[in-house]
């Protein structure tokens, strides 16, 4: 089964198959990781962004990196925490699934993700972060063509956070 590793660090950074971008329903770039992600990759990522007219909560598109070091961008835009009751645990499952399928499907074998909806969309870390590394450690176990996830952290408290979750799955 492949590996799942955390690391401090900016995901514009990474030299991987495919990077995710925390984005929003219009794909049309915006602060957080998703700034970072557009200012990195240059213009071309952003007019590409415009011919795939949006993206539902919890699906998810891919794109070429252009300047970026990484092959491809998996955009997807996780949800917005409105307390819990609305299913935003299962669509931030749903953002995991699908960007890893999409990167099965483009023959991606390393894959690197933000922690997505942890910023501006409020979703509470640990939460968050239980739903991540469950998500992917499931997805893993039945896909062996992608051969290591990183969960890429931009700041000391998310980190630990995602290394405390997957100790608990005694990696
Ligand atoms: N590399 C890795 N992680 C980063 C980077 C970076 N360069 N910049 C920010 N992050 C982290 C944040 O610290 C946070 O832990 O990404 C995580 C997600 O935070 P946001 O970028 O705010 O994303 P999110 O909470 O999903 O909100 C998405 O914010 O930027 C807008 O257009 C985006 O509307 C969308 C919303």
């Amino acid at each position: 089964m492949g590996k799942i590793e955390i690391i401090r660090g900016d995901i514009t950074n990474s030299a991987v198959d495919a990077i995710v971008n925390a984005a929003n329903c219009s794909l049309l770039g915006g602060g957080g990781v998703d700034g970072a992600i557009h200012r990195a990759a240059g213009r071309e990522l952003l007019e590409e962004c415009r011919t795939l007219h949006g993206c539902e909560t919890g699906k998810a598109k891919i794109t070429k990196g252009y300047k970026l070091p990484a092959k491809y961008v998996i955009h997807t835009p996780g949800p917005i925490w409105h307390g819990g009751r609305g299913g935003e645990e299962e669509l931030l499952a749903s953002c995991y699934r699908s960007c890893l399928t999409l990167a099965s499907e483009n023959g991606c074998k390393t894959v690197d993700f933000p922690s997505i909806s942890t910023g501006v969309y409020h979703f509470p870390l640990d939460r968050a972060t239980r739903i991540a590394v469950s998500t992917i450690k499931a997805y893993l176990d039945g896909h062996e063509e992608i051969e290591r996830v990183r969960m890429v952290c931009f700041d000391e408290r998310t980190r630990e956070q995602y290394a405390l979750v997957l100790s608990e799955y005694g990696d």
